[in-house]
């Protein structure tokens, strides 16, 4: 994949799995933070971790998006919508946007077993009102575990990517099958991120229920399916 990526709030821990996830895949990826220090030290663990061929660096979230075309929304929805709104000068027409931001009600002090009703139906789709025109919005990652994409093992989970922009989905998808383990599927329009983001908040329940790493595999689909 050519472009580079910034995961916006790497420095947590869901960012930073996926980061330290595609740059083992050689991919170069951009840490964005609030605070650049923090976001350089965490690139420094992921070189750390990886090794020196690795192809990562720190910047605070603004500066991060201004330098990648592949842009990853890694924060929690509390801070959503501003964070979009600080960062809509720095997209560029033609950059992708993927947003994994669960709208968990723990947000507003609430369950994380609990999803908030978002105005436009999703996380997802209040990005895509925020994004600015030429900037495809594309779901995906929100079943994935933080805690399996930071262990070593190849993470038992498959990636359900939702996008009204078929070429950007593609893009996604493919990023998504780098990471060992994970198969990506089209799961069709971005409002049906409405589905896939309620699904995390069954699998936090599980996975306080049964003290567990849960995550989600759709079976039953053609080959094809599975591709990317
Ligand atoms: N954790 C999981 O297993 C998991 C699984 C699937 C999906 N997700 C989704 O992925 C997103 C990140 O999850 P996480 O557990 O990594 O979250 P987190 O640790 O709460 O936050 C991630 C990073 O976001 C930044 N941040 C925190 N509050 C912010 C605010 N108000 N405005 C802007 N930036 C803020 C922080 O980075 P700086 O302080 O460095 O800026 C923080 O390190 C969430 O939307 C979550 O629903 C998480």
């Amino acid at each position: 994949m050519s472009a580079t990526i910034a995961v916006l709030g790497g420095t947590g821990p869901e960012g930073f799995g996926l980061a330290r996830r595609w740059v083992q895949a050689g991919e170069t990826v951009i840490i964005g933070s609030r605070d650049a220090k923090r976001a350089q030290d965490t690139a420094a663990k992921i070189k750390a971790a990886v090794g020196a061929s690795a192809r990562v660096s720190g910047e605070e979230n603004i500066a991060a998006c201004a330098a990648a075309t592949l842009l990853v929304l890694t924060i929690p929805f509390e801070g959503h919508a501003a964070l979009l709104k600080q960062i809509k000068p720095a997209l560029r027409s033609g950059s992708i946007l993927v947003d994994t931001t669960v709208p968990l009600a723990a947000s507003v002090g609430g369950r994380a077993t609990r999803t908030l009703g978002v105005w436009q139906g999703s996380a997802a789709q209040e990005t895509a009102e925020l994004a600015p025109q030429g900037v495809p919005v594309v779901a995906a990652f929100h079943n994935v575990s933080a805690d399996l994409l930071n262990a070593v093992d190849p993470v038992e989970c498959d990636v359900v990517v939702c996008s009204d922009d078929p070429q950007a989905g593609q893009t996604v998808r493919l990023l998504a099958a780098k990471i060992p383990g994970v198969r990506a599927i089209d799961g069709g329009k971005l409002e049906n991120a409405r589905i896939v983001e309620q699904i995390t908040a069954l699998l936090i329940g599980l996975n306080i229920r049964h003290k567990g790493h849960s995550g989600i595999r759709i079976t039953g689909l053609p080959a094809a399916a599975y591709g990317g």
